[in-house]
């Protein structure tokens, strides 16, 4: 069988990982280029490794150039692991080549890349796997299945919070002090892990965002707001609330999410202290489900129970792999696609321009509407 000769750009924490994990847990992927514009991610020993990349991956080509990788690799797919506000280039880059793209998220940076990505898959012949894990945890394919099964009626009101506690730089947080986006990123352009799985269940893109923020309180020379507050709404009125954290002493589980339908209600409640995360629905479409029914928390999406391969995130890393390799298999169309992504990545974009306004209500758009092209001007150029 041939193997799908696969490159990675980025080798900061999660690229080290992902590579490993394309490596040794699918038979269908050969790892044969890495590049990043930092040797020393290559030659030395890193952060929570046991050896130098370059003696974890014997046989792969180094690269300090990205378009050199490109141009000498021979690949079909290219994981793109650089900062979480560039990657939009890289991705191109390879579209224009037809190479297939793994990208983490957030999506894009900006409209305009939005807009340069979108074209640039359209004029290729190979498509972009957005790497949203949270859409493939277990609790979340639960919750789509309630759905999808009519249990919980159409969503009308949802929320999502996804904090992370305070992290400083120094010496005992090295990932902050190697990784420069975690510095400065808006919280709430890291969107997609929050809007990702509700917008599995959700059936008009989002249009609307006001989104404010609580200014810094905890750490004097922070550069974003301790929390940011946004409020998402449809076309019909479907809201979702969201709550990002920049600085933050709560220490709780960092994802929770609720969905109340018209015919029930679901919610996952990360872990508090001592208490584990639950996952809970009611019903007023299923015998016995009329009042709120706990069920399994399952992080590992159920048909990787009993694969040894299976983790990362839960598990989720490793789904996302399987469903990109099988669909490239089958010459079937990536299972998130760059749309997928675009969707989840863009209402962040506008919400931090309604941040800027003081939480004006501000008109979301997407590449595929004609209305697009006059808000790259506005927006990006705020
Ligand atoms: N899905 C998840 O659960 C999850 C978790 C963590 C991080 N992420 C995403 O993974 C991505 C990487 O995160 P990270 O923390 O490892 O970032 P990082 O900043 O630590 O690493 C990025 C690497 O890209 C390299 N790079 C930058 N420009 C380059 C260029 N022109 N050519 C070659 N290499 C270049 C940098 O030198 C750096 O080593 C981000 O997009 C982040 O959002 C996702």
């Amino acid at each position: 069988m041939k193997k799908f000769r696969v490159g990675i750009v980025g080798l900061g924490h999660r690229g080290r990982y992902i590579v490993k994990l394309v490596k040794h847990s699918f038979e269908c992927a050969e790892v044969v280029a890495a590049c990043d514009i930092d040797p020393e991610l290559w030659e030395k020993n890193q952060w929570q490794q046991s050896l130098p990349m370059k003696e974890q991956l014997p046989g792969v080509r180094f690269f300090e150039n990205y378009d050199r990788m490109l141009e000498e690799s021979e690949l079909d797919l290219v994981l793109v692991e650089t900062g979480a506000d560039v990657h939009a280039d890289f991705c191109i880059k390879a579209l224009e080549r037809n190479i297939n793209v793994f990208s983490d998220i957030p999506s894009v940076a900006n409209l305009a890349e939005a807009k340069r990505l979108w074209e640039a898959e359209q004029r290729s012949s190979a498509r972009l796997m957005t790497g949203a894990n949270p859409n493939e945890w277990g609790f979340v394919n639960a919750m789509v299945d309630l759905y999808n099964k009519g249990l919980l009626g159409e969503p009308y009101y949802m929320e999502a919070e996804y904090i992370h506690s305070s992290r400083n730089p120094g010496p005992a947080n090295p990932l902050i002090v190697h990784s420069p986006w975690r510095k400065k990123l808006q919280p709430i352009r890291y969107c997609t892990h929050s809007l990702g799985p509700l917008l599995r269940i959700t059936k008009e893109p989002l249009r609307y965002v006001i989104c404010i923020g609580t200014g810094v309180h905890i750490n004097p020379d922070a550069v974003k707001d301790d929390m940011q507050i946004a409020l998402f709404q449809t076309e019909s009125g479907v809201t979702i609330r969201l709550l990002r954290n920049g600085a933050c002493r709560a220490f709780i589980g960092l994802h929770s999410y609720r969905v109340f339908g018209t015919k029930g209600y679901f919610e996952r409640i990360d872990s508090r202290g001592n208490t584990p995360p639950a996952v809970r629905f009611r019903s007023d479409e299923l015998y016995g489900a009329d009042t709120i029914t706990e069920l399994p928390h399952l992080l590992m999406p159920n048909e990787y129970i009993e694969n040894p391969n299976a983790g990362g995130h839960g598990g989720a890393d490793y789904a996302l792999f399987d469903h990109m390799f099988k669909a490239m298999t089958a010459g079937e169309d990536m299972p998130i696609t760059l749309r997928d992504g675009l969707i989840m990545t863009l209402p962040g974009i506008y919400a931090v321009n309604s941040l800027k306004q003081g939480g004006a209500k501000v008109t979301i758009h997407y590449p595929w509407e004609p209305e697009f092209d006059a808000d790259i001007k506005l927006i990006d150029e705020e």
